[in-house]
């Protein structure tokens, strides 16, 4: 309960004094805005703004650990993605985080589907950029014309998949999706890597394997491989995983590298298993369909 309120206690509402676009959440409440966000929204900080990847981030924790969302002011979050897409179709981070790129796609798509509402953005035109982030190689890179990367080709992957699309942009028998396929496919030496000629990372057991897991392609890979790989990034030291074999284990490494194995729907029987495109567990994504459900019974009674 405790986080479940520091986390509405970052949620960025809409007042007289704050244009939409500044209206989500925001990662920390480092300008040392008010720790109720009503009150914040009375006197709001001019450089006080919502982040993408802390909408996703913030909508996702409050799934995981099984709160309704009642607090979320959606028309506010919904109106403040929205007000980031740019007009070619991808998203920036944030009014003042000006990055713009696959990730940002993806930390919007994710979070409109969270809410279960894509209206308020143009799928049409980040579905045409989602389309030109793909490159010779196969992969999707961050923007048109640069390098595929894991990282990237997930998050393309995700929003597509998302977006209802996946089947439609990248048709099964189509050059695209088989290229696509084999890059991935590709960038298992024992465990994942993220571009041709890196080491094996631990974190890419997410991206990759959560890429092919949500184009149900999880049977591709050498499984004993990537376990293997991923335990020997174990650090009985600290408890947690590391980047490479042998390092020092972080929060990051450790996550991805559970959360993959769980989307791969490897070690079964220890992990609960993640929804890949969503990021959440399927407990949580049953526990958000529920939730869609019941907004939509009260909708239809009203
Ligand atoms: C390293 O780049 C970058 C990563 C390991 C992160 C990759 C993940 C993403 C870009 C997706 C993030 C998604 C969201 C929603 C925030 P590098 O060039 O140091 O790594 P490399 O050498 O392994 O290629
Ligand atoms: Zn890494």
């Amino acid at each position: 309960q405790e986080i479940i309120d520091w986390v509405y206690s970052l949620q960025i509402l809409p007042s007289s004094g704050r244009p939409v676009a500044n209206c989500g959440f925001r990662g920390a409440p480092l300008l040392g805005s008010p720790a109720d966000p009503h009150l914040d929204a009375e006197n709001p900080l001019p450089y006080d703004a919502s982040h993408l990847t802390m909408v996703f981030a913030g909508l996702g924790i409050l799934l995981m650990l099984g709160d309704d969302l009642q607090r979320v002011d959606r028309d506010a979050v919904l109106s403040g993605v929205a007000a980031l897409q740019t007009p070619a179709g991808c998203f920036t981070a944030g009014k003042f985080a000006p990055e713009s790129d696959l990730r940002f796609v993806f930390s919007a798509c994710v979070s409109c589907y969270y809410l279960n509402d894509f209206t308020k953005i143009d799928v049409d035109r980040s579905v045409a950029f989602l389309l030109a982030c793909q490159t010779y190689e196969g992969g999707f890179g961050q923007r048109p014309g640069s390098e595929a990367h894991g990282g990237s080709t997930f998050c393309a992957i995700a929003s597509l998949k998302l977006l209802g699309r996946l089947d439609s942009a990248l048709p099964a028998d189509s050059r695209q999706r088989s290229r696509l396929l084999r890059w991935l496919c590709q960038r298992q030496h024992r465990g994942f890597h993220g571009r041709p000629y890196k080491d094996d990372d631990s974190c890419y057991t997410f991206w990759i394997g959560a890429s092919l897991a949500a184009l149900g392609r999880a049977n591709l890979i050498d499984r004993s491989a990537l376990v293997e790989f991923v335990f020997s990034c174990y650090s009985g030291m600290d408890g947690g995983f590391s980047k490479y074999p042998g390092d020092s284990a972080d929060p990051l490494h450790t996550y991805l590298a559970l959360a993959g194995l769980a989307a791969l729907r490897l070690e079964d029987e220890r992990l609960e298993p993640i929804r890949p495109e969503a990021n959440i567990t399927e407990r949580a994504h049953l526990h958000m369909l529920a939730l869609h459900r019941a907004a939509a019974a009260s909708a239809a009674s009203h």
